[in-house]
């Protein structure tokens, strides 16, 4: 990874919150090194966190240095933040700088418009399993470029990378892989609740809960084998698994939530765009 990014490539990050760290966190993990990443933030407290790993660290554009050259400029800002205030980061940009953006719903040809010097642009949506290096990342560019490798190799070191080829497809990676993590951290918190109105310690019902979906997620990691198949060889006729499956699928209820919540993701998405 270190070779990936050499010591004179710079890094910009611009938003060190949720995402930015979780990326920043899993690049250093990866061996980036920390003297190449420098990060705009607004927040003391986080650009002590980052100042305290080795990064170059400013509370605004006017403490950064005149004259730097960054290969890649990482955009973590929230949607409604870029569209206000982005154009104060077009200075940092030239034509070999590769503009990331991971903000849900922000089109290509707005950060054109918004941020001029821009020559390269891509965006990523990661979720935040990155932080770990197991995040789902999927990025977007109108055109291959040379800085295709750089980015796929960047972000690979994140989790695994996917390409889509019509950026209309980004909401409906939003939907999923961007937003799902939360999804599923609710799925858990029922799980764990409901595993405490069963008569078991409280922390006893949370390590059950949370330990069988960690292996069930393993499982369908590593066994390759389809998840309906995986449900159908744990069911067996009359048991306690069927009677609890026939609980949770019942009237397809639990189906069409899920549905619905991701076509609400994908629709704020659209949105936001
Ligand atoms: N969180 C996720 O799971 C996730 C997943 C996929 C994509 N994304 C995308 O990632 C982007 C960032 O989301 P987030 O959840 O990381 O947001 P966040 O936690 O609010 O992080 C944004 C950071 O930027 C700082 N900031 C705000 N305005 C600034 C400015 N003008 N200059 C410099 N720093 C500024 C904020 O500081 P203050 O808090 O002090 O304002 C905060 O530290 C969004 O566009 C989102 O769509 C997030």
């Amino acid at each position: 990874m270190s070779n990936i990014v050499s010591v004179t490539d710079k890094i910009l990050v611009v938003g060190g919150g949720r995402m930015g760290s979780a990326i920043i966190d899993g690049w250093l993990k990866q061996g980036v090194t920390p003297d190449s990443i420098y990060l705009i933030d607004n927040n003391p407290e986080t650009l002590k966190v980052y100042a305290n790993k080795g990064l170059h660290t400013f509370e605004s554009t006017e403490n950064v240095p005149l004259g730097l050259e960054f290969k890649v400029f990482l955009l973590a800002l929230k949607p409604q933040i870029i569209v206000k205030h982005i154009s104060q980061f077009n200075q940092f940009i030239s034509p070999s700088t590769c503009l990331v953006s991971v903000a849900a719903g922000v089109m290509v040809q707005t950060l054109l418009d918004m941020l001029p010097n821009a020559q390269h642009v891509v965006r990523v949506m990661p979720n935040t399993p990155a932080m770990i290096g197991k995040g789902v990342l999927v990025g977007f560019s109108e055109s291959r470029s040379m800085f295709s490798k750089l980015i796929e190799e960047l972000f690979a070191s994140l989790g695994t990378f996917y390409w889509v080829s019509n950026e209309k497809q980004m909401h409906s990676v939003t939907a999923i892989s961007g937003s799902g993590p939360a999804y599923l951290f609710y799925f858990a918190q029922c799980f764990i609740e409901s595993a405490q109105a069963l008569d078991l310690d409280n922390e006893f019902a949370k390590a059950l809960a949370l330990d069988t979906l960690a292996g069930a997620a393993r499982l369908i990691e590593e066994s390759g084998i389809d998840v309906e198949t995986l449900r159908q060889n744990v069911t067996s006729p009359n048991g306690t698994t069927q009677a609890g499956l026939e609980a949770l699928m019942c009237n397809h209820e639990l189906k069409d939530r899920i549905e619905a919540c991701c076509v609400a993701a994908r629709q704020r998405s659209v949105e936001l765009a």
